[in-house]
């Protein structure tokens, strides 16, 4: 109040002033709460129509601009100590017209060439990249050189639509035409990474599995612990499905028989014994040892069957809850679509079950991994250890019948612990598991040494013979 009684200016002034403020915060605050709203909604909104055909991302990504941003970021490399990827500088040629490519496992881990010695992975094996590169990678692989099947591309490609369009509407049918067909070919009815459509409905955005072979594999798997006729996108739960969809391709697999079905082998269950046990029952071998002659197996990519016999899987923990998890954009949560390795987002896949500090959390993950890495090394030393042995055996004119027994445990130690390397978390998904495994590869490739002297230096049975006298 003015001495005159009446309001003055000033005031005046300041209420105007403070109801002005009042009034732009509140509206802020409705058009902030309008926004957030309309985000919410935004999967609601369908700015294009989508349809069970409707295979290019892009399109999917008018409705899903933020899914459709993370989707493409799968092609950052970054590398973490013993995952993700380093960007390797390629210098384009007609034959590999790829600028960038990642680092040669070959080159990091000297014993698989020899693991290897005869197959087309000692020529080329690099470490995996993110999901933008999977076609890429595997048309310009040197591994092509050999001539492979189409079979090879249900896993590097967008192939619902495809298989859809093969069979006439039935994927079963365009499954097994893909398979029979060269890759070459098959290669032209493809043209995308895998995409939206792979892993969703397109009318409800629902989770579906749309691979053949695993849709066979996982009613194979439960059938064996007494579930008959499973059917995977009816009987799965969501949080099942969280995993599934990824255990569509990340998977040990083999092309089966005349027409190169691409099976997974797990009739008898998931582990590693479960698959070893399959490979003998149906005299299954992937190549002939250049060195020393043993029927082989080349074990990939199992992390889904690694991951089944870990903590986590017990605790239901899926892939997508690590590798694809919450995040938040402006009031929205989303699913992370840059599916990558969780150490580089610790806080979204981590942290909301670990309450504790990010840097913990990373040397925890990487002690892990460490003393991992350190057993493998151990473990590859003692195949090659068996395989100098049953070499120089042959050298010096060992019959294939003095040597059946070693090749034997040659076959048996490389499947164990290639099994395990090339399963890609080095070692996190099952820690114990991966030890137990290694543990017994080493045991193999001693006995296989062990057979071996005892059928080739006869002073050495003698020997024992001796002792025990
Ligand atoms: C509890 C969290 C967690 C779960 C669940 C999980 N992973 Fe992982 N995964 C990791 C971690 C940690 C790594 C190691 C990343 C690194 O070394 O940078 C990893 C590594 C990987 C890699 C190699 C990535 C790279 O950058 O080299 C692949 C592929 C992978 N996981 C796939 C899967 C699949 C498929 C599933 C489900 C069957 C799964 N993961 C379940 C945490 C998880
Ligand atoms: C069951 C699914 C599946 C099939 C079938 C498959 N791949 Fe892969 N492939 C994967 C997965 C998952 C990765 C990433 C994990 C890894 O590299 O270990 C991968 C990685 C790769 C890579 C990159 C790393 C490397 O090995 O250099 C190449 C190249 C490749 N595959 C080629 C092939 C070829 C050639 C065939 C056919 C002989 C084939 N793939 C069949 C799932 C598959
Ligand atoms: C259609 C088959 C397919 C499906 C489905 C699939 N992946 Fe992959 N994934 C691959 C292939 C192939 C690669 C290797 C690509 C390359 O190296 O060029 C790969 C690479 C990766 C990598 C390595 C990324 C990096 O930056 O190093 C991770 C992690 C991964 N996948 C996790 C997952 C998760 C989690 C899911 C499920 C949400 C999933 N994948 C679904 C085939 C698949
Ligand atoms: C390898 C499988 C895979 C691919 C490919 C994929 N998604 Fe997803 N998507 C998932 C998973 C897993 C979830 C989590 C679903 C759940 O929990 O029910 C998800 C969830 C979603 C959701 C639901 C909201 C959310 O964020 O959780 C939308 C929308 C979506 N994805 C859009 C897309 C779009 C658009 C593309 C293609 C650009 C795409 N997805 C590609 C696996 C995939
Ligand atoms: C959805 C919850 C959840 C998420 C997400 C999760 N964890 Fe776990 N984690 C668990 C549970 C539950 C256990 C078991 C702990 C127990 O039984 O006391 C566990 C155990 C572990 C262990 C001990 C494993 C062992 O074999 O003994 C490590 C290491 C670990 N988590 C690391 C991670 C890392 C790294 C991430 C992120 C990449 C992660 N976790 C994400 C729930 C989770």
């Amino acid at each position: 109040m003015t001495e005159s009684g009446k309001p003055g200016i000033g005031l005046l002034l300041l209420t105007a002033l403070v109801s002005g403020v009042t009034c732009f915060a509140v509206a802020a605050l409705l058009v902030n709460v309008f926004e957030r709203k309309q985000e919410a909604t935004e999967t609601l909104v369908r700015v294009v129509a989508l349809d069970d055909d409707t295979e290019d991302p892009a399109v999917w990504g008018k409705n899903f601009p933020l899914h459709y941003d993370d989707y493409l970021k799968t092609a950052d490399m970054v590398q973490t100590m013993y995952g993700g990827s380093e960007a390797i500088p390629n210098a384009p040629t007609d034959e590999d017209p790829r600028n960038i490519i990642s680092k040669s496992k070959l080159e990091t881990i000297p014993q698989l060439r020899r693991m290897w010695a005869g197959y087309a992975f000692s020529k080329d094996f690099r470490e995996e990249r993110g999901h933008a590169f999977m076609l890429e990678d595997q048309i310009y692989t040197e591994r092509q050189k050999v001539g492979q099947p189409g079979t090879c591309i249900n896993c590097h490609a967008s192939t619902y639509v495809p298989m859809k369009k093969l069979g006439e509407g039935d994927i079963m049918v365009g499954f097994e035409k893909l398979n029979t067909m060269k890759y070459d070919e098959a290669k032209i009815h493809v043209g995308h990474a895998v995409a939206c459509i792979d892993c969703h409905d397109s009318e409800t955005m629902a989770l579906r599995v749309t691979r053949p072979a695993f849709i066979e594999g996982i009613a194979a798997a439960k059938a064996h612990e007494g579930v008959e006729n499973y059917d995977v996108n009816t009987m799965a739960t969501r949080q099942e499905m969280r995993t599934f969809v990824c255990a569509q391709c990340h998977v040990e697999y083999h092309f089966n028989g005349e027409k190169k079905r691409l099976t997974y082998p797990w009739s008898n269950g998931l582990t590693v014994d479960n698959a070893w046990e399959y490979y003998e029952e149906i005299n299954f071998k992937d190549w002939t040892h250049a060195e020393t002659g043993a029927p082989m197996l080349k074990a990939q990519h199992p992390e889904f069957e690694m991951w089944s016999q870990g903590t986590h899987a017990r605790r239901g923990v899926s892939c997508a809850d690590c590798h694809m998890p919450y995040k938040r954009v402006g009031g929205k949560k989303i699913s992370d679509h840059h599916v990558r390795s969780p150490m580089l987002s610790i806080n979204n896949a981590c942290q909301t079950c670990h309450k504790m500090p990010e840097d913990q959390i990373l040397t925890w993950t990487q002690d892990i991994q460490t003393r991992h890495r350190k057993l493998v090394d151990i473990t590859l030393d003692a195949l090659v250890d068996l395989i100098d042995d049953i070499k120089s055996a042959r050298e010096a004119g060992a019959t294939d019948e003095q040597l059946k027994e070693a090749q034997h445990w040659q076959r048996k130690a490389s499947f164990y612990v290639d099994y395990v390397e090339a399963e890609n978390s080095s070692g996190f998904h099952a820690s114990q598991e991966t030890a137990r495994i290694l543990a017994e590869s080493i045991d193999y490739s001693r006995q296989g040494q062990l057979k071996l002297r005892e059928m080739l230096n006869k002073p050495l049975a003698e020997e024992k013979v001796s002792k025990t006298d």
